[in-house]
Formats: C-alpha cells, structure tokens, sequence
C-alpha cells in the first residue's frame, strides 16, 4: 500500500483507453442513454450512432429474428460489441468458419484482418452496441470459399 498525496490530481477517465469490451459493456448497461434512439426495422437491422470521439465510435444495433450482417471485415479498425438482450450468432471465418452462440453480456472482440458474419438466429429480438476504435463503422464485404476461406 502508499499514501497519495493530498495534492494529486485525478485525471477524467479517457474511455478510448480502456479495453473496448469494458466500453461496450458500460454503454450496454447503461440504457438510458441509447434507449431513445432505439428501433427495429423489419427491413434490416438498424443501426444509430451513440455516441463519436476523435478516437471511438459508438453504435446501437438491433436485429429482428433473422437479420443479419453478410460476412466482412471491419478495415482497419479494432473494436468489440457486446449483446445487450436476445441471442447473436457470429461466424468467424478464417480457412475455416467458426460459430459463436451469444447472449446478454457476452462480447466478441476484432480487429485489422477480422471478418465475420453477425446475424440474430433466435426468435426474439436482440440489441447490441458495437465500439469501433480508430476508424469509422466501414464494412468491406467477403464471400465465404471452402478451399481459400474469406474472398473480397
Ligand atoms: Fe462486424
């Protein structure tokens, strides 16, 4: 243990330097400041910024039954996004393809060379939030092939 000095200053807390799961998933329990901007679209699944630093971007997703994100990467950004309510599939895909069965509370980090398919295979509706780190929501899209795995 050592004493602080009574003089010390606190400094705010600078939330692009916590771990981006620790940043989703304050954003994800603290509702009352996203809940106004939240809908579902039976067109596709919305998605509203909530909240844009020079360094971080915050968005709300919501994702009826059966909407989805088509496989991509995220550029060059890293980020995570934890699952609010409802369940969410993502299927990571490298040579091979791996899924991941997520419910409330439960987060999925990336980064650069990241791809992956997000899609709500349950019968209720789900709700995340997403943080993005030094970059914008920008989404280039992949298709799957057996033998070279993710192909732009
Ligand atoms: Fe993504």
């Amino acid at each position: 243990m050592f004493a602080v000095p009574e003089n010390s200053v606190v400094l705010p807390e600078n939330s692009a330097l916590l771990h981006p799961v620790r940043v989703a998933l304050s954003w994800a329990t603290d509702r009352d400041r996203w809940k106004h901007l939240l809908r579902y679209d039976p067109e596709e699944r919305f998605s509203a910024l909530v909240d844009k630093t020079d360094d971080q971007e915050i968005w709300l997703m919501s994702w009826l039954p059966g909407q989805t994100a088509s496989l991509h990467d995220h550029d060059h950004t890293s980020g995570a996004f934890t699952v609010v309510s409802g369940l969410l599939t993502e299927v990571v895909t490298t040579k091979i393809q791996v899924v991941h069965s997520l419910h409330a509370g439960q987060s999925r980090v990336w980064g650069p060379g990241y791809v992956h398919q997000v899609r709500n295979d349950g019968v209720d509706p789900a709700v995340s939030i997403h943080v993005y780190r030094h970059g914008t929501r920008a989404m280039t899209p992949y298709r799957y092939d057996p033998v070279n795995g993710p192909v732009r």
